[in-house]
């Protein structure tokens, strides 16, 4: 089943057209990857994607239904969930905390029952507890639920932040860098923990600059520049691609082509 489709989706900011005609077709369960040079529009397509921007053009279809000009939490409702590319911890709360903060959508009790501490916002707070606690033990974070988050070294709160996004219980899982600033160590766990998020069956767009994670998670990966679909294919025909070669070699340097492509 293909669970995410756009149609020549586009958006400009000024003369900027940071997409432009870019269409996905995205299989459900595995991982596919957005990749390109910075400012080449990967932030900007999870932006219209997860309903945060309203494209100009073209359309979004979500497990086959249109969802073009949604807002973030209606599509958060029917099962799109995000990760964001600067941390949003909140250092002072505590890690469980944290990751309560993402199951906002499925609290359905109103202000009234708030006010009155009817039953069911007592069963819905340990219904969120739950979650919560289930999200963290995904990302092998079970054991700090209790902690300040500010403790957390780094690799541990980019994880967090995956957790965070799961709470919601998602089955598609946009990922935003979510291993930018890791050490080797941290980005294996990363990969660890994306490879058995694909296996409860929730499909994950990565975008990521660890050319080595991308090459070695995705099914399919799909390369932007300019806002503009470069190639897409299995990772061998992206591998194989010279225009691809040639882009990261333009902007980034030779070293990430190095490593993204021998
Ligand atoms: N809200 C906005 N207003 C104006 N310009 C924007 C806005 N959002 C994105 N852009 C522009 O769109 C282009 C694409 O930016 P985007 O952040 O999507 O790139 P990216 O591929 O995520 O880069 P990076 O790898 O550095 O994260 C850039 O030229 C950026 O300046
Ligand atoms: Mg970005």
């Amino acid at each position: 089943m293909i669970i995410l489709q756009t149609d020549q989706l586009s958006i400009a900011f000024g003369g900027v057209r940071a997409i432009d005609g870019v269409n996905l077709a995205i299989e459900s369960g595995q991982v596919y990857s957005i990749i390109g040079p910075n400012g080449s529009g990967k932030t900007t397509l999870f932006n219209l994607v997860s309903g945060i921007y309203t494209p100009d053009d073209g359309s979004i279809r979500l497990a086959g239904e249109a969802v073009t000009g949604l807002a973030p939490d209606q599509l958060a409702r029917r099962g799109l969930s995000r990760t964001f590319q600067n941390l949003q911890i909140f250092s002072r709360m505590s890690v469980l905390e944290n990751v309560m903060v993402g199951r906002h959508r499925h609290e359905r009790t109103g202000i009234f029952a708030d006010l009155f501490h009817w039953p069911s916002v007592a069963r819905q707070n340990q219904a969120t507890v739950e979650a919560a606690r289930a999200a963290l033990a995904r990302v092998d974070l079970a054991d700090s639920a209790s902690r300040p988050a500010g403790s957390l070294a780094y690799g541990a709160l980019k994880r967090l932040e995956i957790a965070r996004a799961l709470a919601s219980e998602p089955t598609l899982l946009l990922l935003d860098e979510p291993a930018a600033g890791c050490n080797p160590v941290e980005t294996e766990e990363i990969d660890g923990v994306i490879r058995s998020i694909v296996k409860d069956g929730i499909t994950v767009v990565l975008v990521e600059h660890d050319m080595r994670l991308v090459m070695n998670i995705s099914s399919r990966i799909h390369v932007l520049a300019s806002g503009r679909t470069l190639t897409e294919g299995t990772p061998e025909q992206v591998r194989s691609n010279v225009a691809v070669v040639q882009a990261y070699l333009g902007i980034h340097g030779s070293q990430e082509s190095n490593r993204a492509f021998h």
